[in-house]
């Protein structure tokens, strides 16, 4: 791999992205006196960059989506061998992997059973949305429209998915956003929200509570949905407190409340079961989900529903409006269930949710270990191979620590050859929760590596 790399002068590569490319989520300016980074190749959990640098990543592509590993040979014939027979016909039929994989998803996902496709994390949430609005619509004069959201959480880059946005300094500059959006407060018991009697209920319970205050706030009739992350990702990595799940379903059916849960980072083994709403009990309404379904080997995502949600949808064939008008043109390419079938495969066969629960376990350990000797860090969070490290100036007043700081932590883990990540954007004043995110493949001399990146970028920055 890496011979082949500098064999091949890839400088015209780094200039024309230089020249050309607009990157995501980050500011071009410094791209004038550096090299962008550019990504030639993976396996496993390994990259290597253009210069021929090897990378471990711990954070699954960036943005916690490659769960299976780099450089599936199995993936990339599973998609071969489909788009050579059939590339794509429009959802308005069926394919043969569209119909295998959603046959295979719901028999993963108890009490839910129709599998709409589409192909972004963001635009399963809009999908959800139109849902509920048409449901609103038909079944309740309109009113019963608004989408409850939570802060902290977020759901997509589109204006619509802004709008259930709970990050605001990802949200900053891009309003007016759409109306029906209602947020209600975030569940991250390390900076609980105020008047909260530890002595008369858990966190869980008493933040479930401020949910229930808005719904009260807004009337119950005009309530349509919640949407809600089963562990926030990018608002800080937050596990849901003890307590939390039970009293969040028991108000939406108090309510009769469409429980959407957003699993486009969750779902497919991040947190060591099929599902993230699955450690805590839940059941759903509607499900979201993208990164994980094919691990990036191909564009995916997927709205799974109840079917009684799907019935609502069908029940009135009289009425020419009665049914889901909507569509993805790119929801139809057959190489995402073709990929995502082999994926699931892989993931059932080689055992990566087992291994997830006990790599996640050593993860756990080893950032717990951390924080022993590193006074910087305030909170250890995760669930699986999910995992946040809260950094703060003061351990008793819980002031974050500046950002800059924290992206020094992040270079220095990437001086050693380990890619982390941390909330970047997110949640004005709290971009400093460091994330680790590795594929589900990760052995434990991985998950070692990871860690003592991290106790040596952290002592790099603050010792
Ligand atoms: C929880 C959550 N929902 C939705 C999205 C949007 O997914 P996509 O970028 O595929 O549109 C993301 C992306 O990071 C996410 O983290």
């Amino acid at each position: 791999m890496n011979l082949q790399l500098t064999k091949n002068d890839l400088s015209h590569v780094i200039e024309a992205d230089r020249a050309h490319v607009w990157h995501h989520l980050i500011q071009h300016k410094p791209f004038e006196t550096v090299d962008p980074r550019v990504i030639v190749e993976g396996k496993g959990l390994r990259l290597w960059d253009a210069q021929g640098k090897e990378h471990l990543d711990a954070l699954s592509g960036g943005v916690w989506t490659v769960n299976v590993g780099y450089g599936r040979e199995s993936i990339a014939r599973a998609v071969y061998d489909q788009l050579v027979k059939l590339n794509y016909f429009a959802g308005v039929a069926g394919t043969v992997p569209g119909a295998l994989f959603a046959e295979k998803l719901v028999a993963k996902m108890p009490g839910l059973s129709r599998v709409y496709y589409t192909n972004s994390g963001s635009e399963a949430n809009e999908k959800a949305f139109k849902m509920v609005r048409q449901i609103a619509h038909k079944r309740y004069g309109g009113r019963k429209h608004k989408i409850l959201y939570r802060d902290r959480d977020y759901h997509g880059t589109t204006i619509a998915a802004l709008s259930a946005g709970g990050q605001d300094e990802r949200n900053a500059q891009y309003g007016p956003f759409a109306p029906g959006f209602v947020r209600v407060p975030h569940c991250l018991e390390y900076r609980a929200q105020d008047g909260w009697d530890p002595a008369s209920e858990s966190y869980g319970e008493f933040a479930a509570g401020l949910i229930e205050e808005v719904v009260l706030r807004e009337g119950p009739d005009t309530v349509g949905a919640l949407c809600l992350e089963p562990v926030t990702a990018g608002g800080g990595v937050i596990t849901p407190p003890e307590g939390y799940w039970d009293r969040v379903q028991e108000i939406c059916r108090k309510h009769d409340i469409l429980l959407h849960i957003d699993e486009v980072v969750c779902g497919i083994g991040r947190t060591g079961t099929w599902f993230g709403y699955q450690n805590y009990g839940v059941e759903p309404d509607m499900v979201t989900m993208a990164k994980g379904v094919a691990s990036g080997y191909a564009a995916i995502a997927c709205l799974v529903t109840t079917e009684s949600v799907f019935e609502l949808f069908k029940d009135d064939a009289e009425d020419p409006l009665n049914y889901f008008r909507d569509v993805s043109t790119f929801g139809g390419c057959t190489a995402g269930p073709a990929a995502a079938l082999e994926n699931l495969r892989i993931i059932e066969d080689e055992g990566l949710l087992d291994n997830t629960l006990a790599m996640g376990e050593r993860l756990m350990g080893g950032l717990h270990a951390l924080s022993e000797k590193h006074a910087v860090i305030g909170d250890v969070r995760g669930k699986g191979l999910f995992c946040g490290v809260e950094l703060v100036a003061n351990r008793d007043t819980r002031e974050p620590v500046e950002e800059m700081l924290v992206q020094k932590v992040v270079a220095e883990c990437g001086a050693e050859g380990v890619i982390v990540g941390m909330t970047n954007r997110s949640v004005p004043g709290f971009n400093n929760t460091l994330c680790l995110s590795p594929a589900l493949v990760a052995t434990s001399d991985d998950i070692d590596r990871i860690t003592d990146a991290v106790d040596t970028g952290l002592a790099r920055v603050f010792q």
